[in-house]
């Protein structure tokens, strides 16, 4: 069977795991271990900007061995109007696989139901799985040290999230945490909670987490106090209106030190410093946005790796 990395539960623990180990290991033997993608293509449709995302997948691609296609939205037929369907059943015919940056996830769903090609969720406005993987391992490499178990490492830690908890980030990390073996409590204003849908996905994969108003109850006890931007990529004529809602739940210099006392910072990215976090935060020695930026290479490449593997 095809397998796909639309979501974080597209991959059970233990497959997580591994993927992980991999990280680890192309981590370490850069620039000389094996290449899986040797011969083949990977289409990359990208309908936002990217940096990170798209750095690291075009290096990890060359590194793999393959050849990445960077594909803009409306440089393909797929902007004018041309259906997820028949954009997937002709890529196919071309392409090893597709990595998609995009807003519905019910397109990448498309994708995947009509082409026969692996499809990687590189962002939607509903999830980032690539970018929670990464950030769980990141946060793992820390606490395992270079030989322990990456994922027991993880066990019972808690991540706070804080600012806009209706979005494709706090989703992420609730279907992240539950898969790691983690606890998660999101502090965001009301009107801003998860949303039906990821309420049911988290229900139907076990999945529970912790929502409330007030930050400093979100941060007590948390090992990594995570936050987003507030205006998301599609969000930028709500950036007023969030601000004023969302101020409250800034990361400060005060609500990280109200966390456990060697808690790690997180932010996938881009950040604004006066915004969601503070730029006295983002300097702090326990902040590590910049390995949380660099493990996207390894965490993707063992990502590509895993779903090109004959699957059993
Ligand atoms: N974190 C992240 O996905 O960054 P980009 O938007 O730059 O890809
Ligand atoms: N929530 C942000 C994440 C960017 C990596 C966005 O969707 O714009």
């Amino acid at each position: 069977m095809m397998k796909h990395f639309l979501k974080e539960t597209d991959f059970s623990r233990e497959e997580a795991a591994e993927v992980f180990a991999l990280a680890r290991r192309l981590k370490l033997e850069r620039g000389r271990h094996e290449k899986p993608l040797a011969g083949q293509t990977w289409a990359m449709i990208f309908a936002k900007s990217s940096t990170r995302t798209r750095v690291s997948f075009d290096v990890g691609i060359h590194e793999l061995g393959g050849h990445p296609l960077f594909l803009g939205m409306n440089d393909i037929q797929l902007g004018r109007g041309e259906t997820i369907g028949d954009t997937a059943q002709v890529l196919s015919r071309f392409v090893h696989g597709i990595v998609i940056r995009t807003y519905q996830q019910s397109d990448l769903d498309g994708l995947a139901a009509h082409g026969r090609v692996p499809v990687v969720n590189a962002l939607t406005d509903f999830l980032h799985p690539c970018q929670i993987y990464t950030d769980a391992f990141t946060a793992a490499e820390r606490w395992a040290g270079p030989t322990g178990d990456l994922i027991a490492a993880l066990q019972g830690r808690k991540v706070a999230f804080l600012g806009d908890t209706g979005f494709n980030m706090a989703n992420s990390w609730i279907l992240g945490a539950n898969l790691f073996g983690m606890k998660v409590s999101l502090g965001g204003p009301a009107g801003f909670e998860p949303g039906k849908e990821i309420r049911a996905l988290a229900a139907q994969t076990g999945g529970s987490f912790h929502c409330t108003t007030d930050p400093f109850e979100a941060v007590a006890g948390a090992d990594i106090v995570y936050t987003d931007a507030w205006a998301s990529m599609g969000q930028e004529g709500e950036r007023e209106a969030r601000t004023r809602r969302m101020l409250p739940y800034q990361v400060t210099k005060k609500l990280f030190e109200a966390a456990k006392p060697d808690a790690l910072f997180m932010h996938c990215l881009p950040a604004h410093a006066g915004e969601e976090v503070t730029q006295q935060v983002l300097d702090h020695p326990r902040c590590v946005i910049f390995d949380e930026a660099e493990n996207r290479l390894h965490m993707q490449k063992a990502i590509l790796a895993t779903l090109v593997r004959p699957q059993t």
